[in-house]
């Protein structure tokens, strides 16, 4: 499973590429506010950092206007896929710009429904919400399940961008399912690396190392 960063913050991509854990970025409006620097400027700096793909989301709701931003988008950079919503209208963008050669990731899935759709648009990625979809009572991760029964049916090569990680068991679960990406903040893959039995060993080989009086270095 490809890790994607979800985040506009480039010091955090920054650490986390250096330790090769880095296959692409998503970043959304909430994100690129959170940042609080302009989205063309933090997109650009951020596709210079990433060589994967970035995806940078258009804010128009009008079929035609969302095809124009996303045009826009796209002339930033090579490795940007432009991210346009799972409406009717985003579904006539992600056609339009998928036959002009883009990367189109289609986002803010929360049904099998929308996902076959997306992937009869041309969608190179079907971004399903996993923890917004946890939030009202309903198993996010057995829509990655549906989609990924759906698209194995059908031979479709959309690829799952599992989003909406809030855990590292969302992460690991998304692994068993096949989703092919998993989108997460920082520090959701941060918490990947966790366990309190890691903790609770290395703290006990610390004692004896002390106890030992044991020197490497
Ligand atoms: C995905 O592309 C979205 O940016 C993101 O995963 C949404 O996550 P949230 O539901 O935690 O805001």
């Amino acid at each position: 499973m490809k890790f994607f960063v979800d985040t506009a913050d480039i010091d955090a991509i920054s650490e986390l590429n250096d330790l090769g854990m880095v296959d692409g970025v998503t970043t959304n409006p909430s994100l690129i506010l959170k940042s609080g620097r302009d989205i063309l400027e933090v997109t650009k700096e951020i596709c210079e950092l990433v060589s994967g793909p970035v995806s940078a989301e258009v804010i128009a709701l009008e079929a035609d206007d969302m095809i124009a931003e996303g045009r826009k988008l796209a002339e930033i950079a090579t490795n940007i896929a432009v991210k346009v919503p799972l409406t009717w209208a985003g579904l006539k963008a992600c056609k339009t710009l998928s036959d002009d050669g883009l990367m189109v990731n289609v986002t803010l899935c929360f049904s099998a429904n929308q996902a076959l759709l997306a992937a009869k648009a041309g969608a190179t990625f079907i971004s399903p919400f996993v923890g917004r979809l946890d939030d009202i009572n309903i198993d996010g991760l057995d829509l990655i399940a549906d989609i990924r029964t759906i698209y194995d049916n059908y031979g479709f090569e959309t690829q799952i961008l599992a989003a909406s990680m809030r855990s590292a068991n969302h992460m690991s679960e998304c692994a068993k399912i096949g989703a092919d990406v998993a989108t997460a903040p920082p520090a959701v893959i941060k918490a990947m690396a966790n366990h309190v039995l890691t903790d609770k060993g290395l703290a006990q080989f610390v004692k004896d190392a002390a106890e030992a009086s044991i020197k490497i270095l």
